[in-house]
């Protein structure tokens, strides 16, 4: 095994965004002044830790182009696929000529423009030295209910529950494999679910509540504030 793998970033950024109401896909929307995927990608960029960032575009998308960041060279472009997993394994086979089987690859939602360089350092630094990887994450402050067509079945065991975030932090070959195995699997909702179809136990690390994803357009106000904050 290699004693200093290269790390690269993996962004999918060929979603549509339903839940956003909007004329265009949501990493295009303004924020603070740029669109939401330029602050993703700059936050990438800017932490010096990725050889490159490869980001997944759909093959239909006008507005990449228009943006200063598609020439940048650190970012690469592949074509996105029909769901987040295909558009994540079509990224990773874009790095098939330059990434060795135990490069580290960090795979960040382009819809989460807030966050931290700290937090991609501090995942780094927890995860390093791992076989397998894992997730940024947060555990849930609500008590949480399983529910049946609005009638609570039960309570969950709070302590037990995180929520996914991004990025997910995994090597390039184990990733690419697990993905490649699980195609088309409706359970693959993040990279981590393909891995644990394979067996094996990625990790938690705590993350930052403002690391949101835009979901709904009332989230875009949020992230501006968050982004005002942080800087
Ligand atoms: O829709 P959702 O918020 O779960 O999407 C998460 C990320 O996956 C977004 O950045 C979106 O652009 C991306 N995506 C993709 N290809 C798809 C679907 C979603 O790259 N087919």
């Amino acid at each position: 095994m290699s004693d200093s793998p290269t790390f690269w970033a993996v962004v999918p950024a060929a979603g549509v965004g339903k839940r956003m109401q909007s004329d265009r896909p949501k990493q295009y929307l303004p924020l603070a002044g740029k669109t939401v995927i330029e602050h993703t990608l700059g936050r990438l960029v800017d932490s010096g830790c990725f050889a490159k960032v490869a980001v997944a575009i759909s093959q239909e998308d006008p507005y990449w182009p228009e943006l200063d960041v598609s020439s940048n060279p650190f970012v690469i472009t592949a074509p996105g696929g029909k769901e987040r997993a295909d558009s994540v394994l079509s990224a990773l086979n874009s790095l098939g000529d330059t990434a060795s089987e135990n490069d580290w690859v960090l795979v960040h939602d382009a819809a989460r423009p807030c966050l931290t360089v700290a937090d991609i350092h501090a995942q780094i630094a927890a995860l390093g030295h791992d076989e397998v990887g894992g997730i940024l994450a947060l555990s849930s402050h609500d008590t949480l209910k399983q529910v049946d067509a609005l009638n609570i079945e039960r309570t969950i065991d709070r302590s037990t529950v995180w929520r996914a975030l991004t990025p997910q932090m995994f090597r390039y070959g184990m990733l690419k494999h697990a993905l490649t195995e699980t195609q088309g699997n409706p359970a693959v909702t993040d990279e981590a679910s393909a891995l644990e179809i394979q067996g094996f136990t990625p990790k938690i690390v705590e993350g930052r509540p403002d690391n949101i994803k835009i979901t709904r357009p009332e989230d875009l106000a949020l992230a501006e504030f968050y982004l005002e904050q942080q800087t």
